[in-house]
């Protein structure tokens, strides 16, 4: 067997982080023939809970995992890490503005940057789930300027997959016929879920569906507001689906996107289709060898063109209000 690989995880005795482990040491992760090492991060009062949760992975006696580590100090646990998925974050409590919001955030996640470009193994990826997970994943990626910039990434998977589902029910068909789905923007409700390139079974989901009404009011809001729809429904907010987003991410990130088909991951734009350089907003992506490539040259519609900006608007507005508290450049 191979070296394992180091994956560090944030927020590991949360309620993502219960389901998550469990799928990244059975090898839903990295496959089948690579054993992992899990570098288990979390604050004080929660390292009693963890290791509860430890010993349930000792429990599940998974022959790929190769060892569990825990703690809280950053530098500690994110020593040689060949991945990082950052899932600790501080929800909007009651009352809560948008600046304290990401203030709070910015304290969990500039000094997690720092950690990661200190001590992380120099392949190190990292993939931001903990919301706002795109300003979350930029202020990360600010305070680690020895780590290349394209290895900060933000969770926006969950949403593409939420996509798939609504899609292929409308269609009567299954996940496994679309291809081509695209998230573009900020993991929000201005999030903008784009059909006009996907195909369901090699036809365009759009000509097929035909109902432009039905895209824009039943399944871009469906879309948009799934995760208070689970709030409502489950009394928590999605946590099994996260954490199938995020193996689902990481793992295409490392083991790449099949022929013919792409996926959306919120990445450091590099001013592809207009959108301002540097925020990490979604965008189609195709993977291969390690490396993503956002996918190039879509023809956008006004109506796709207009839901972009205002979503890209949004996430310009967190880079200012955190350049602003002195947590990014
Ligand atoms: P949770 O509250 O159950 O768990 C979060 C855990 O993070 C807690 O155990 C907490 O102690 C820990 N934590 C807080 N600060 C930390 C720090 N500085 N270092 C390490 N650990 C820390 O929350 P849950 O349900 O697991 O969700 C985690 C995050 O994921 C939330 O921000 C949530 O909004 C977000 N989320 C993102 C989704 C996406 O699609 N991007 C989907 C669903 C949730």
């Amino acid at each position: 067997m191979s070296t394992p690989v180091k994956v560090a995880v944030t927020g590991a005795a949360g309620q993502i982080g219960y389901s998550l482990l469990f799928r990244i040491a059975s090898g839903s992760l990295l496959g089948p023939d690579t054993p992992v090492q899990l570098r288990l991060l979390e604050i004080t009062p929660a390292l009693k809970a963890l290791e509860g949760v430890v010993m349930e992975l000792d429990d599940c006696a998974f022959p790929l995992l190769a060892g569990v580590e825990t703690g809280d100090d950053p530098n500690v646990v994110f020593d040689g890490a060949n991945i990082a998925l950052l899932v600790g974050a501080r929800p909007r409590t009651k009352g809560m503005e948008r600046g304290d919001l990401l203030e709070a955030n910015g304290a969990i996640f500039k000094p997690q940057g720092a950690a990661l470009n200190a001590h992380a193994a120099d392949d190190i990826k990292v993939l931001v789930t903990g919301n706002p997970a795109n300003t979350n994943a930029l202020i990360a990626k600010s305070n680690a300027p020895d780590i290349p910039a394209e290895r900060f990434n933000a969770l926006t998977r969950l949403d593409h997959n939420r996509a798939l589902a609504q899609l292929a029910a409308k269609t009567g068909s299954t996940v496994n016929d679309i291809t081509k789905m695209t998230i573009w923007g900020n993991h929000s409700a201005t999030q903008y879920p784009d059909v006009f390139h996907s195909e369901v079974n090699g036809r365009n989901a759009a000509e097929l569906i035909d109902d432009q009404d039905w895209l824009e009011s039943t399944f871009i809001p469906t879309v948009q507001q799934r995760g208070a729809a689970i709030i409502a429904a489950r009394g928590a907010s999605s946590a099994a689906s996260a954490a199938n987003a995020t193996v689902d991410h990481m793992r295409d990130w490392v083991l790449g996107t099949p022929e013919g088909d792409w996926v959306s991951m919120a990445v450091p734009s590099d001013g592809s289709y207009g959108i301002a350089e540097g925020i990490i907003t979604s965008f189609p992506c195709t993977t291969a060898g390690g490396a993503y490539n956002i996918v190039q040259g879509l023809e956008l519609n006004e109506f796709s063109r207009a839901k972009i900006d205002a979503s890209v608007a949004e996430l310009q507005g967190e880079r200012e209000a955190v350049q602003a508290l002195g947590l990014v450049e």
